[in-house]
Order: structure tokens, then C-alpha cells, then sequence
């Protein structure tokens, strides 16, 4: 268990920016209110683990979600209160564009978050903003197959201008896609493709992939038109891959598997897309429409830093029986040297450092850890000061990662920060259940959706406060 009496020097630079993230359908809740239009994850009851519906189900606990869209000033002061410098938090696409091709903002929508955005300048907390959280406006996703189709470029550039403008002389760091790599995974939750995996073909998806890729450079462009000084960023889902056995066909293996991942970064960060990547798709047959323009866009547009999130390693083998893992949208091959979170989640601390110097040494772009914590069932106890979680397996998992990350820092790697996943609970994106829970702050909420919202702070909120005042030196190494 990790005690605070075993401390040591801070790594972290000052100026660190410490926080926690959330996304618009995982908390807001109040899907329907003041305009806001449906969303993917408005027919996603499961997750993505049982169909999408056809219409808004009561079972989806995504709709009312913890109710931040009317409690985020009591969020925010406990954010505050544990010291966040940053907060990271996504646009509901469909409460600023209900439909997603109409000309004008929804005014009501646009108002929320300058509302948010008030509060976070109150409480000196730096916004870090996701223009697209798995949010795409479900009449995109029905009408053009979402980013299947070229328009969606235009839809995008036209949101997230209508953002820049807005909010840019508040909100320095804008991400634009989340996870921009889940496509090639989950093409409805994060691409708004209709069309059923099974009967999507490679054609269709790979250019879906460029679209997204071209409307981020646009994106990107806009930004720095409206201020050079916002920083804009990619943001990865990070998975290393390791060999199962040294068989040089396994070590093979696991570097393609990282290639699917690297490439996003590769045209974020340089501007072109890589020779793997262009032979995988002529050996799949795929033939991109790629216009001079876009390639101008890509070439010229390219990211300021490089965010991802971490929660776990995968292995990969051709050469052994394949035991499947459960994982973060792209599973994997079973490591038998690590544990495992109860959903089958691989905890593997030295794998976030693996990623950090990894993307460091192939990019040389400032990294943001925007997304790393423990999904886990907590139970809540009756503390001395009111209802608690006793969560040290929390504790231990983020302190043994960030053990990690002062150790990349150390080696000259250039982060800007860490913001926790879920730092409040939230409806889990994967299986939409409550009880997945990663935050800070216990909601009173059930997978049956009974509770009453309430807030209570679990022991890890005393422990991050800590943390964050120190600039990390409460850090233990429990390395041997
Ligand atoms: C990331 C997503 O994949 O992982 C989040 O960006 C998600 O939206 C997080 O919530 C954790 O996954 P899950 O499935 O446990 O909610």
C-alpha cells in the first residue's frame, strides 16, 4: 500500500499541468435539453457490447449520465479543491450542431460551456478541450455514414470553427479527435459509421480514416489562423505490443500491430502518410481519394503535441495458440507475466513509460497523458467524515504508473501533463455500466440507474490532492 512517508524528489517540471478527463456522454447527461440533438451514443445502451437501438432506450444510463450538465460548479469546486491545474472535458457535438449539417450553432448549447468555462476561470483550472468524443450527431452517422463520407470534412471544419471562435482566446489545448486510431475498431462509437463492421469494407473505412485525418488538419489550420498560440493535438489510444515469444516472427508481429497506431501519429506529426501504411492498403486493394488539397492540409497542419491515453499493454503471436484478452477496444493476445484489471484489463506501469519514450524519440512532440486509471467495482463504507471508498487498488495503480512517468521525464521526455481518466465517475464508454467506476469523486449511481447523485470523495481524492500540492515527491517507488 502506498504511505506517504517514503517520498521523493519532484521530476515533474513546474508548471506540470495535473487534472483529470471526462467526456461530454459519459457525465452530462440531460441529452434532450435546450436544443441538444441525438447523438451515436444516444441509441448506444451497451456500449459496445450489445446492439445499438433505434431510438433512445430508458436503460441507457448515458442520458442522464451523473448529471454534470446541472451539477458541473459543485464538479468543478472539487476539482478544485483536489488542486487540478487542468480539466480535460469534451463538446457534445449535437448540442452545438443538433443535426450536424445545419449552417447555424444552437446558441443554447454554445452558452454551457462558456458557463464551464466560467467556472474553471474562477477556479484557476486551465481548460483542455476534445472537439470529438465519440459524440458524432447521430443524423451525420444515418444520412452520410458519418465520416465515410468526404462532406463530413466540411461538417467538422464548420463545428469546430464555430468552437475556435468561440472559446479560443480562453481555451489554450484543443484535442481533436479522441482515440482517432478506435475507428479501425469500433467505426459506429467512433466514427459515426452506420454501416455494421461486418458489412464495412476495408475501401469505405481506410478513406473514412482520411477524412478524419484531413478535417483534423483542417482543424488545426483554423486554430492557429485564430491564434498561433493555441496548441492543438492528435490523441492516440496507446497500446504497446509486445512479442509473446522472441521468435523474430512474433517480435514482427507486435511491431505491425503498433503500426496500425503509429500511423495516425505518423500523418499527425509529419505530415504525409508512411510507406507501411500506403502498402498495407494497396495489398488490401484500397485506393484513397486523396486530393491535392488534402495533401497540402496534412503537409501543412500538422499537431503541436501528441496526446494519448494508456490504460494497459497487449502481446501479440503468430507462432502460439492465441488466448484472447479483454482490453480497450483492440484487445489482444493474454500476457501471462501481468495482472489484470476485473474486466481483463493488462496493468503493466512500465508499459506507459515504454509509450512515452517510444513516441518521444519517433516524434519529438511534447506528449499529454490525457486518459490513464483503473476501471474498478468500489464498494462504499461509512467513513469518519461521511460515506468513502477505500480504493488503495486506485492508488497504488496511478502511483505506479506515475513512477513511470517521472522516469521517462528523467530521460528527457517532454510532458506536459497527466490528466486521470474519469476523475469523477462516469458511464463507462465500452460497456456503458456504472459500476466500471475510475474517478476521484464516487456518484450515487447503479447500473440500474437508481441513486441519488450524490457525491462523496473516495480515499485516492485525499491522496491526488497530495500529489498534486507536492508536484509529485509523494510518489513511492515500490520497484524492488
Ligand atoms: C477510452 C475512452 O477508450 O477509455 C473513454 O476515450 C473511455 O471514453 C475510457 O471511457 C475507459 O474505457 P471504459 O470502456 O472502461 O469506459
Amino acid at each position: 500500500m502506498t504511505t506517504a512517508s517514503n517520498t521523493s524528489p519532484s521530476a515533474f517540471p513546474d508548471g506540470f499541468l495535473w487534472g483529470g478527463a471526462t467526456a461530454a456522454n459519459q457525465v452530462e447527461g440531460a441529452f434532450d435539453e435546450d436544443g441538444k440533438g441525438l447523438s451515436v451514443q444516444d441509441v448506444m445502451p451497451g456500449g459496445i457490447v450489445r446492439p445499438r437501438t433505434d431510438a433512445p432506450t430508458p436503460d441507457n444510463l448515458k442520458l442522464e449520465a451523473i448529471d454534470f450538465y446541472h451539477r458541473y460548479k459543485e464538479d468543478i469546486a472539487l476539482f478544485a479543491e483536489m488542486g487540478f491545474k487542468v480539466f480535460r472535458f469534451s463538446i457534445a457535438w449535437s448540442r452545438i450542431f443538433p443535426l450536424g449539417d445545419e449552417n447555424e450553432p444552437n446558441e443554447e448549447g454554445l452558452s454551457f460551456y462558456d458557463r464551464v468555462l466560467d467556472e474553471l476561470e474562477k477556479h484557476g483550472i486551465e481548460p483542455l478541450v476534445t472537439i470529438s468524443h465519440y459524440e458524432t450527431p447521430l443524423h451525420l452517422a444515418r444520412t452520410y455514414d458519418g465520416w465515410a463520407d468526404r462532406r463530413m470534412i466540411g461538417f467538422f471544419e464548420r463545428y469546430a470553427r464555430t468552437l475556435l471562435e468561440r472559446y479560443g482566446s480562453r481555451v489554450r489545448y484543443w484535442l481533436t479527435f479522441n482515440e482517432i486510431n478506435s475507428v479501425l475498431h469500433e467505426p459506429f462509437m467512433s466514427g459515426g459509421i452506420a454501416t455494421p463492421r461486418e458489412e464495412l469494407d476495408d475501401q469505405d473505412l481506410y478513406q473514412a480514416i482520411h477524412h478524419e485525418l484531413v478535417a483534423s488538419a483542417a482543424a488545426t489550420r483554423i486554430a492557429h489562423e485564430i491564434d498561433p498560440d493555441i496548441r492543438v493535438g492528435c490523441m492516440i489510444l496507446a497500446i504497446p505490443f509486445y512479442p509473446l515469444t522472441p521468435d523474430p516472427s512474433d517480435v514482427w508481429a507486435a511491431k505491425q500491430a503498433e503500426r496500425d497506431n503509429y500511423a495516425f501519429g505518423d500523418v499527425h506529426v509529419r505530415g504525409a502518410y508512411p510507406g507501411y501504411y500506403l502498402r498495407k492498403l494497396a495489398e488490401r486493394g484500397v485506393e484513397l481519394d486523396i486530393t491535392e488539397e488534402d495533401r497540402e492540409l496534412l503537409r501543412e497542419h500538422t499537431v503541436d503535441f501528441v496526446s494519448f491515453s494508456y490504460y494497459m499493454s497487449s502481446c501479440e503471436t503468430v507462432t502460439q495458440e492465441r488466448e484472447s484478452g479483454g482490453g480497450n477496444l483492440m484487445g489482444g493476445v493474454v500476457n501471462p507475466t501481468l495482472e489484470a484489471s476485473e474486466w481483463g484489463w493488462a496493468i503493466d506501469p512500465l508499459g506507459l513509460r515504454t509509450i512515452l519514450n517510444d513516441y518521444w524519440d519517433r516524434w519529438n512532440k511534447p506528449l499529454f497523458i490525457v486518459e490513464n486509471g483503473l476501471g474498478a467495482k468500489d464498494v462504499l463504507v461509512q467513513g469518519p467524515e461521511g460515506p468513502t471508498v477505500e480504493d488503495d487498488y486506485r492508488i497504488d495503480y496511478m502511483n505506479d504508473h506515475l513512477v513511470q512517468v517521472r522516469e521517462a521525464i528523467a530521460d528527457g521526455v517532454d510532458v506536459l501533463g497527466y490528466t486521470s481518466w474519469g476523475c469523477i465517475d462516469l458511464v463507462s464508454a465500452s460497456t456503458a455500466q456504472m459500476s466500471k467506476r475510475y474517478g476521484f469523486i464516487y456518484v450515487d449511481r447503479d447500473d440500474d440507474g437508481s441513486g441519488t447523485l450524490e457525491r462523496y470523495r473516495k480515499k485516492s481524492f485525499g491522496w491526488y490532492r497530495d500529489l498534486i500540492a507536492s508536484n509529485g515527491r509523494t510518489l513511492v517507488d515500490h520497484r524492488g
